[in-house]
């Protein structure tokens, strides 16, 4: 039989009604995995156990919903030279590539293990996993099965650059046919680098032809789009039905009334900007003009080695015009939407018991008090696992 856990004192309790996003001297109660009530803590009833929050803020885990968190090695030189004033190139992609292939299946899980367990401690709860350091059949299948021991939410992105030597009509069609095949039973998802102007990314029609064969073979599709320049990436994110357009950096206006139309998610990733020195995206024009919006993490070692949704916050209020609640509801709702889940990033009665609890009264702590540690607990499916 199934415990009950009664959160009790909590300060400040986000996203668990609907109708009002904060409720002020709250009361939750778990049910084996799931949350069973919500209501002021002096109507709290009684459970199996009992944990005072203490004034604290809870709000639902964090929801990271594009990773590459799969992979070996780092590029920590390619950063330094960044910073010294070399461009990003998707070359550096393939660096990454030549240690993943060198790694074994035991060293890839023993790493990738490591970044999730980086990512629970900082509060995110569900992410999501992209291939694309493989690039061989066997090597995307390889990542993706790794991938698949630590989410359910996988993504193949075979196509995210065009391997050295080889020539790129010819990889779409690897990619499209046999690679895709072999990967699909361990994938949900489907994406590609489409990036016209940079060389080894993908233009408009081979996106086209490699999501469009994803879709066929029953995957969701998710798109890099727009993430130096604006590009085919988003309407076509639009027209295939994609759950999410990632990055969204350079848009013009008929791409952001496409996304505002269409209900594709913009997922956000501040991290990358931060780490490629560019221009941030501009969230409040997406905002106003109603596109729901994400924020994600995209960690990976070669633009954007972070694993902290906090930092991913606090980037957001500070450089892309958004509220503390709007950044943090982005993710958290915002990136269950971009994953098309309504069992997580909320904390309505019946959600997943997944939950953080703050060293601090408000969630606008998260953005207001940069790089220090502020989640004191994360739960998830009605456990404590931080
Ligand atoms: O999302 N944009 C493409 N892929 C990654 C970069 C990967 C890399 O540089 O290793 C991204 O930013
Ligand atoms: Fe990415």
């Amino acid at each position: 039989m199934s415990r009950s856990v009664l959160i009790d004192r909590i300060g400040q309790l986000l996203f668990a009604d609907p109708e009002r996003e904060e409720l002020a001297d709250a009361a939750l109660v778990i049910e084996g995995e799931r949350v069973a009530w919500i209501g002021p803590a002096a109507d709290a009833p009684a459970a199996d156990r009992r944990v005072d929050a203490g004034g604290r803020a809870v709000l639902p885990g964090f929801v990271d919903s594009h990773t590459h968190l799969v992979f070996a090695g780092d590029r920590a030189a390619e950063f330094a030279a960044r910073m010294a004033g070399e461009p990003y190139r998707a070359g550096g992609i393939r660096t990454t590539v030549a240690a993943t292939r060198a790694a074994s299946d035991a060293q890839l899980a023993e790493r990738t293990g490591r970044l999730a367990a980086e990512l629970l401690a900082q509060g995110t709860t569900t992410f999501e996993i992209k291939s694309g350091y493989g690039l061989t059949v066997e090597d995307e299948r390889r990542c993706l099965r790794v991938a698949r021991a630590f989410t359910p939410e996988t993504t193949f992105l075979g196509a995210h650059v065009v391997p050295e030597g080889v020539d790129a009509d010819a990889y779409v069609a690897l990619v499209a046919g046999p690679m895709l095949e072999a990967c699909a039973p361990y994938a949900k998802w489907a994406d590609v680098f489409c990036e016209p102007g940079l060389p080894g990314a993908f233009d408009g029609d081979q996106a086209r032809a490699v999501l469009a064969a994803g879709v066929r073979a029953g995957l969701g599709a998710r798109v890099h789009a727009g993430q130096f320049a604006e590009g085919p990436g988003v309407r076509l994110a639009c027209e295939l039905g994609a759950a999410s357009a990632d990055h969204c950096t350079h848009l013009s206006d008929a791409d952001v009334a496409a996304l505002a139309d269409s209900g594709v998610v913009a997922t956000l990733l501040p991290g990358a900007e931060f780490a490629t020195r560019s221009p941030y995206p501009d969230a409040r024009r997406l905002l106003d003009a109603g596109v729901t919006v994400a924020l994600a993490t995209d960690c990976n070692p070669g633009s954007s080695y972070t694993s902290s949704m906090p930092f991913c916050i606090a980037l957001a209020v500070r450089e892309m015009r958004m509220t503390p609640l709007e950044a943090v509801r982005a993710a958290t709702r915002g990136g269950a939407a971009a994953l098309r889940r309504d069992d997580v990033g909320t904390l309505r009665p019946g959600a997943r018991a997944d939950l953080v609890v703050l060293e601090a009264p408000s969630y606008v702590h998260l953005a207001y008090r940069p790089g220090v540690p502020l989640v004191a607990q994360v739960w998830r499916a009605g456990s404590r696992v931080a």
